[in-house]
């Protein structure tokens, strides 16, 4: 235990860093610390920026980037950048893109775009005192945090409004500033934070100087000033429609009837159970978070945000709905997306350039259509399969090209096996075993 321990770690220099790490857990130390320093970029500038967005960093960890083409948003096509280590998920975006494509695309709509953050304090004294001073107190914050808001509110964006909530019958002498922000194309996390510190700092002084105060009113203990990222007022919805006969071809080999009938069903099992709905609702942040990654947006606060959201009734529910309605199918999702297209990383780190520059250089609000968008194209990709073939036809194949890959099998192999698994259950052993046999067939042949 004691040699695992270390002091001075981020001092030391990126090589010392990683000798460190390799002498003290690998049995291989030379051969894991050239692996390493291996994935270190070898454009020096390009490494240093990556560097800067962490800290103690030893390495780059790689992760795919594929693109979705085909997809139509609101008439405009895109191809969609995104980010991820599952197989399948591009394939699956792809395939319903272009299944929608050919039905009208896709629609979507941001329903508003509200920020919020929070000051948490504690104050001993009457409410009534604190909420009738409330006036004058939410013009000293806005003057306060001037220095803070003005830029913003050139942008268009800044404080909307300040609530002041007495939540001492959940807990004792607990109080609340809730804070809404409009933060236009930036995410605007440091943005709000800054200001809420500001707030927490001018309620101190407000209550210390004000001769309505007295005594122990005078305290006031800012416990925390911090952004929620639970944002259901920045949200969008993205859908797609079209007559049931036109799902036509979508459907495998039920009529379209049948199957619009089916994939509702899917849905609404999603709304029941919370076991279906997290899988079913992973499903959809399989499109969304990658591409959250791949514009370097915070994945995590969209993660937490969503899923808040589809418990927001009390019980965990999919976030997307179905109706059939006059021969009509439609399928939605209604998604909270605290994003932004200018600030944080998502112009420094060199790929997320790229990725808002094949989207045409969207605004935050059109960035939340697109990744919305992808969500329920992978959302359908997911129930079109669940309901007709099932999952495992179209991840079998992968599995078993990673298999093959694993196994370095050449390209005949791989085309013979592919042939071989086409009606068989692939698992590793059976992969190494099947080439085991072509190899051998092969040799004694030769
Ligand atoms: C796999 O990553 C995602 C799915 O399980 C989603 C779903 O079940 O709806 C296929």
């Amino acid at each position: 235990m004691q040699e695992k321990t270390v002091s001075g770690f981020s001092k030391l220099s990126k090589v010392g860093k990683v000798r460190w790490v390799v002498e003290t857990f690998f049995k291989d130390p030379e051969n894991v610390s050239r692996e390493l320093m291996s994935f270190w970029h070898e454009d020096e500038e390009q490494q240093r920026i990556l560097d800067g967005f962490s800290e103690n960093t030893i390495s780059n960890y790689y992760l795919p980037y594929g693109v979705a083409p085909n997809f139509l948003v609101n008439g405009k096509l895109y191809t969609v950048p995104m980010v991820i280590e599952e197989s399948s998920v591009v394939a699956a975006a792809s395939s319903a893109a272009k299944f929608w494509l050919a039905r009208g695309g896709f629609h979507a709509k941001v329903i508003a775009t509200k920020k919020l953050g929070q000051v948490h304090f504690s104050w001993k004294g009457d409410s009534a005192k604190l909420f009738e001073h409330f006036d004058e107190l939410e013009k000293r914050l806005r003057q306060d945090a001037t220095h803070i808001t003005i830029n913003m509110e050139n942008r268009g964006g800044g404080v909307l409004d300040i609530e002041l909530l007495d939540m001492t019958h959940l807990e004792p002498d607990y109080y609340q500033l809730k804070v809404s922000f409009e933060t236009c194309d930036s995410m605007g996390a440091n943005f709000i934070n800054s200001v809420l510190e500001e707030f927490g700092s001018t309620l101190e002084i407000f209550v210390q100087e004000h001769p309505a105060f007295k005594g122990e009113e005078k305290n006031l203990d800012v416990i925390m000033a911090i952004l929620s990222n639970y944002t259901p007022e920045c949200i969008v919805r993205a859908w797609v429609e079209c007559p049931i006969e036109a799902l036509g071809s979508g459907c495998d080999e039920m009529t379209p009837d049948a199957f619009a009938e089916k994939f509702a069903k899917a849905v609404r099992i999603a709304h029941i159970d919370p076991h279906r709905a997290t899988t079913h609702n992973k499903g959809i942040f399989n499109g969304v978070d990658a591409v959250v990654l791949a514009t370097a947006n915070d994945f995590r606060a969209v993660e937490a945000c969503g899923h808040t959201y589809a418990a927001r009734d009390g019980q965990y529910r999919s976030l997307s709905s179905c109706s059939i309605e006059n021969g009509q199918f439609r399928f939605w999702l209604d998604l909270p997306l605290a994003l932004g297209t200018i600030g944080g990383l998502t112009r420094l780190h060199p790929i997320a350039r790229r990725s808002l520059e094949l989207l045409g250089d969207p605004g935050a609000e059109e960035l939340m259509m697109v990744i919305a968008a992808t969500g329920l194209a992978q959302n359908f990709a997911a129930l079109r399969s669940l309901v007709t073939t099932g999952i495992q036809k179209g991840h079998m194949k992968m599995h078993l090209l990673n298999i093959l890959n694993h196994l370095e099998a050449s390209e005949r192999e791989v085309a013979e096996a592919i042939e071989h698994f086409r009606d068989k259950v692939v698992s590793f052993t059976a992969v190494r075993e099947f080439l085991k046999l072509f190899r051998a067939k092969k040799g004694s042949l030769a």
